[in-house]
């Protein structure tokens, strides 16, 4: 049986007795709203670790908007099962003010990538990011962390920050986990109507397919899609829209 943490020093006596036996910790930080996408990181961590813990928190500091936030969908019972399924030991689900005894008065920051693409367009997000998963990774300890590249941008900052403050952890990257019309998995995606979720699939095909970034983002403005941006870094190809009311990121690597 799975077993859930909701307060922070109930943790400590697990992770006591974990590291006393000499076991690894894997962590997979998520959102909840879990799919398919969470469970490839849940079973990568499962390989590798003899303890495999998932954080369901929604961060409010990484939401610019708060009707994201409230709109942000909720799934409990599913994503207990889920994660149990995918073999991990303990979800771990703090309250909102457990996790911000500060009210948010430290953060992490940083200045020199995560004001472009996903930074540039959502305020305040990556601060939010970071913040929270140094959090998770002082409460939990894990020995690996487990991100996913269809947040691409987000996994770079995070490897970062590792490096910057000499933080003891592995973090492993899992390729992106799409539906077989090649839409990224993504919690958001249960928020499209049946006509959005059909149209969504042309995203990640332009993206991919048309040569140039500007030819990317001119076919997506002409099905309809609104473009927040499409831009290439480093032979990835990184692109924001909105469709359907609902926001939708997704990357690719460039193969020409
Ligand atoms: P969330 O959107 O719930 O995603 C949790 C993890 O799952 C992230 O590492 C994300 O990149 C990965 N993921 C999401 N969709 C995926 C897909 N289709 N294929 C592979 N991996 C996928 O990202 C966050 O939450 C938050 O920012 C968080 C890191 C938990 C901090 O609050």
């Amino acid at each position: 049986m799975i077993s859930v943490i909701r307060r922070i020093r109930d943790w400590e006596p697990h992770l006591r007795r974990i590291l006393s036996e000499g076991l690894s910790v894997g962590l997979v930080p998520t959102m909840g709203a879990l799919h398919g996408g969470h469970l490839a990181l849940v079973r990568a961590a499962r390989k590798a670790n003899d303890i495999v813990v998932v954080s369901i928190f929604v961060n409010p500091t990484q939401f610019n908007d708060p009707n994201d936030l409230k709109r942000y969908p909720k799934s409990w019972d599913r994503d207990r099962t889920m994660a149990e399924g995918a073999g991990a030991d303990f979800i771990f689900s703090p309250a909102r003010e457990a996790m911000y005894p500060d009210g948010y008065a430290y953060r992490v920051s940083e200045s020199r990538r995560s004001g472009r693409m996903e930074g540039e367009h959502r305020p305040g997000h990556f601060d939010g990011v970071l913040t929270v998963v140094l959090k998770l990774l002082n409460i939990i300890r894990p020995a690996r962390a487990y991100f996913g590249e269809k947040d691409y941008q987000q996994l770079r900052l995070i490897q970062g920050m590792v490096q910057a403050l000499f933080i003891d952890v592995e973090i492993v990257s899992v390729a992106t986990v799409r539906e077989p019309d090649g839409l990224a998995l993504s919690s958001r995606n249960v928020l499209l109507t049946g006509e959005g979720r059909s149209r969504a699939a042309a995203f990640p095909r332009y993206l991919r397919e048309m040569p140039s970034a500007d030819q990317a983002r001119a076919r997506l403005i002409s099905e309809g899609f609104e473009v927040e941006y499409v831009e290439e870094i480093n032979g990835r190809r990184f692109g924001a829209v909105v469709v359907d009311r609902v926001r939708l990121i997704d990357n690719v690597p460039l193969s020409h």
